[in-house]
């Protein structure tokens, strides 16, 4: 059998995604194994979620480092020992440089909580919320330049129902993202993708 493709994550917090990508791979439902997984705060449940599932994983906070520059590099040095096919964004708090991007041309994969280009940045629940709006959802693509503007992979909406609190939301978004997010990197480590300016077709 010829090696799977490898991920690197890069996570920040409680890392419930990267144990839906870990469970997918760990199934076969994701052809693709993970390589390493980093995060840029110590301590976080996503670095004890990887150790548990004997996945190599690294901290690199970046608060040691005196500028972006210096943080991303080391992320960089790291990231390339893996040679991965793809560096997954799962819930990573830190906006990345054109240097870092353009580094990993059509490699980067992020997931937002909301339907991009609505409520793009760090509350994209809250914000859908507070809007007001009766749609929402989560959206899975490419990082380019710009806060969470990158080409569409997938999309998945739901409802917001009359009387949900942030917290009912949250976890509904939640479990939507935990499918489509594996679903999409399992499109794009299988060649599967195909970028045409803004559009990703799917082939
Ligand atoms: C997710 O809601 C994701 O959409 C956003 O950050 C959150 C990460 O959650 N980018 P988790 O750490 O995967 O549980």
């Amino acid at each position: 059998m010829s090696e799977l493709p490898k991920l690197v994550i890069l996570v920040s917090g409680s890392g419930s995604n990267l144990q839906a990508i870990m469970d997918a791979s760990a199934a076969g439902d994701l052809e693709a194994s993970i390589g390493l997984v980093i995060s840029n705060r110590p301590g976080v449940k996503a670095l004890q979620r990887a150790e548990q599932a004997h996945i190599p994983q690294l901290c690199i906070p970046h608060q040691d480092y005196p500028d972006r520059e210096s943080f991303e590099a080391a992320l960089i040095g790291s990231i390339d020992t893996i040679q991965p096919k793809a560096v997954i964004l799962a819930g990573f708090d830190r906006l990345l440089s054109p240097t870092f991007i353009r580094h990993y041309p059509q490699q980067i994969i992020n997931i937002h909580p909301a339907l991009l280009p609505a409520f793009p940045g760090m509350h994209g629940v809250k914000q859908a919320l507070d809007y007001g709006a009766k749609v929402t959802g989560v959206t899975v693509h490419f990082v380019d330049e710009g806060m969470d503007t990158g080409p569409i992979i997938l999309q998945t909406s739901l409802p917001i129902e009359e009387q949900a609190t942030e917290a009912q939301l949250l976890e509904r978004v939640h479990a939507l993202e935990h499918r489509i997010f594996p679903a999409a990197i399992q499109l794009m480590v299988t060649g599967r993708l195909q970028i045409d300016g803004r559009r990703v077709h799917i082939l």
